[in-house]
């Protein structure tokens, strides 16, 4: 389009997103890049003060291993992993991510997070991995923290805020940069690098949420991460793992606060409305999913398998008991008057902040809902799936881990293109955080500690393969053609109908992510077919899918703004399509509670105990898929 002027920018090392792992890279990308004399970019749709999954605050870090001081070993850190993952992770990333975390952690604290102390000064924990936090404030703080270091290491018109990131750029099968557009105004960006990390979260609204048109964008996972992670990796041609090990989360109901506090800092237990605790009463469930099922912790898509059979069984609402937690915390208080009332005091404000420190909209709901956690409990619900490897899913790119400590099973496979920390299969990618798959629990601190990792490796590619990419002039034009068409199409068709959404040339990008959710909740074990799917569903849904994908040449946009809505759902799509392959080729069911496989209701560890990995092959547009062996550490 002739109104679009085109910005081109030439970096070293392009960093996309400005999420958790995206401040953890360009804090490290900052140290190396001014030492070695390189350019850095950061580019991200938001805002980095407050964008992605941390942009309201959290109440808790979750990965904190407190190994210089004794408290847990590494190797604690992998085999908990290992368990809540049912077996499937790649041990060397996690082990890797677990070494660094803490040094992220007391980052934090030196640049201003309060994170709770007890009168010895010890970080206050929520659980054995889990420490509690005033957290408002979280994301500002690590933001301006990367910022600060950008700047004081004298690189300016680094950052690129408001730039949706559409495809990757390639120079031969060669990362060579990426491609995207404003949001705020017609420029057309084109980013050549010489290594790029593609760290732009995760994926929500792939399926049809529980809150549809009366809370529509209202989930547990933030509505800005659309799968551009998964998308720039698979469309770079890179190997993908896990991406059948999506995530549902237990959480309160419709306002999606997090359970964690509840569960394991105030002890709560969750009920039917039989008053019976599903996690005692459906224990006899657990030895089926052995060795997991019986060791501790329990696995968190077991968890929540025992209360979905409640569901199933129609023993709804579940409840967390709220009203009995406070009261036994309050009850070691009960023969001093002053002293309980105190108490009380203390947990109602800290069950509120909770939610107040990182989702505002269920404290919200308690007061509209005249909820007061004292009194009354609250229903909790499994969500709609979600993709999020950095959590307790584990979807995401196939990276090459630490040369210390990866397999050699895995090391060959980048020998011929280089052993660089957190390289995609692609030369020049790289990824962290919830681009990185097979190395869940990273949370908040973990993908910060990764995202420097990352840097780490993209910087060393970087110094041995220092040439300019070559991308000539006439891709750049088609790519640019292909990312404004929806805009192109709207003009050219918008004035045959007097409703801009209604029209026989086009499919406005609302309508369009309708469809596609219903194809997901439907066919593959969404919230309406009670998380279950079959090979007849499935093959049912990728044949639908396959016809969404013929549509979406037909997506048409108004503006900036639903340029933006279009290309997240085409990216929605393709994580969509990858995520069906995967649940398709695993022929068991690992993850009741995620999905289940009605055909193949058993855990098969003779068959299945391995990693499912797939690329997408950008020259024929052909899918594989394969098994590869899980290599675990002697731990
Ligand atoms: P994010 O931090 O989500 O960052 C993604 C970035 O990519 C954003 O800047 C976004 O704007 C950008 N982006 C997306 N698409 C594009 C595009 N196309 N172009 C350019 N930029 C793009 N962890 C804890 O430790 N404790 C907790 O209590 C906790 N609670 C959580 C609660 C919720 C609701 C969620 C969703 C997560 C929680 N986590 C928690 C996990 C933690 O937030 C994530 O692990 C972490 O944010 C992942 O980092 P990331 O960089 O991969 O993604
Ligand atoms: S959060 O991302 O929104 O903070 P949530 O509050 O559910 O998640 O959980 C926080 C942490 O507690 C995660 O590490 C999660 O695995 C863990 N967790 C939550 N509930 C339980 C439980 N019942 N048992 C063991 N671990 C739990």
């Amino acid at each position: 389009m002739a109104n679009f002027e085109t910005v081109v920018v030439d970096t070293d090392l392009l960093i996309l997103g400005g999420g958790m792992s995206a401040c953890g890279a360009t804090f490290e990308a900052a140290y190396w890049a001014k030492k070695k004399g390189l350019k850095v970019a950061v580019v991200d749709k938001a805002a980095m003060d407050r964008s992605g999954a941390v942009a309201m605050g959290l109440s808790a870090i979750n990965q904190y291993i407190g190994y210089q001081a004794g408290d847990n070993t590494l190797e604690d850190y992998v085999k908990y992993v290992r368990q809540d993952l049912m077996g499937v992770s790649r041990e060397d990333l996690v082990y890797d991510i677990a070494r660094h975390v803490d040094s992220s952690v007391h980052l934090f604290e030196k640049w201003g997070l309060p994170i709770w102390k007890d009168d010895a000064g010890k970080y206050v924990h929520e659980g054995r991995w889990q420490i509690m936090l005033n957290g408002e404030s979280y994301k500002v703080i690590v933001a301006e923290a990367s910022k600060n270091a950008m700047n004081q290491a004298g690189f300016t018109d680094w950052l690129y805020e408001r730039v949706f990131i559409v495809e990757p750029l390639m120079d031969g099968d060669k990362c060579a940069g990426a491609v995207g557009f404003s949001v705020r105004e017609n420029k057309f960006y084109v980013f050549k690098a010489k290594a790029t990390i593609a760290t732009m979260g995760g994926a929500v609204h792939v399926f049809r949420p529980r809150s549809v048109g009366e809370g529509l964008g209202r989930a547990w996972y933030p509505p800005w991460n659309a799968g551009s992670t998964a998308y720039f990796t698979i469309r770079a041609g890179a190997e993908m793992t896990c991406q059948e090990v999506r995530f549902i989360p237990v959480r309160f109901k419709d306002g999606y606060g997090p359970v964690g506090a509840w569960f394991l800092l105030f002890k709560s237990r969750a009920t039917n409305a039989f008053g019976e605790e599903y996690m005692v009463e459906r224990a006899g469930e657990l030895p089926k999913w052995a060795p997991y099922g019986l060791a501790k912790p329990i696995p968190a898509n077991l968890r929540n398998w025992l209360g979905m059979e409640d569901v199933m069984a129609g023993k709804g609402p579940i409840y967390m008991r709220t009203e009995e937690a406070i009261a036994n915390i309050a009850a070691k208080y009960k023969d001093d008057p002053k002293a309980f009332k105190r108490k009380m005091k203390e947990l109602e404000s800290e069950a509120w902040e909770d939610f107040l420190d990182m989702t505002i909209s269920q404290s919200l709901l308690w007061a509209g809902m005249n909820i007061q956690p004292e009194e009354k409990a609250s229903e909790i619900a499994a969500a709609e799936p979600y993709f999020i490897g950095s959590h307790s899913g584990a979807s995401g790119a196939w990276v090459c881990g630490p040369e210390d400590v990866m397999p050699a099973e895995y090391k060959k496979q980048w020998e011929p293109l280089g052993v660089y920390n957190h390289m995609t299969t692609v030369k020049g990618l790289f990824s962290a955080g919830d681009g990185v798959g097979a190395s869940s629990h990273k949370f908040s601190s973990g993908s910060h500690a990764e995202g420097r990792i990352a840097a780490k490796g993209a910087i060393a590619y970087i110094l041995d393969n220092n040439t300019a990419p070559k991308v000539d002039d006439a891709t750049i034009n088609k790519l640019k053609d292909t990312i404004l068409a929806p805009m192109a199409l709207f003009e050219q068709h918008s004035a045959m109908s007097s409703d801009p959404d209604i029209n026989p040339n086009f499919c406005k990008p609302k309508m369009f992510m309708f469809r596609l959710q219903k194809i997901m909740d439907e066919y593959c074990g969404g919230v309406s077919s009670q998380f279950t799917t079959n090979n007849a569903l499935l093959t049912r849904g990728l044949e639908l899918l396959g016809m969404l994908k013929e549509d979406a040449e037909k997506l048409a946009a108004s503006d900036l703004h639903e340029l933006m809505r279009a290309w997240e759902n085409t990216h929605r799509m393709w994580i969509a399509e990858s995520h069906l392959r995967h649940v398709m080729f695993r022929e068991e069911s690992r993850w009741p509670g995620y999905y289940f496989r009605a055909d193949f209701p058993d855990m098969d560890e003779a068959n299945w105990k391995c990693f499912v990995n797939s690329v997408w092959n950008p020259k024929t547009g052909e899918w594989t898929m394969k098994k590869v062996p899980i290599v675990n550490l002697p731990v």
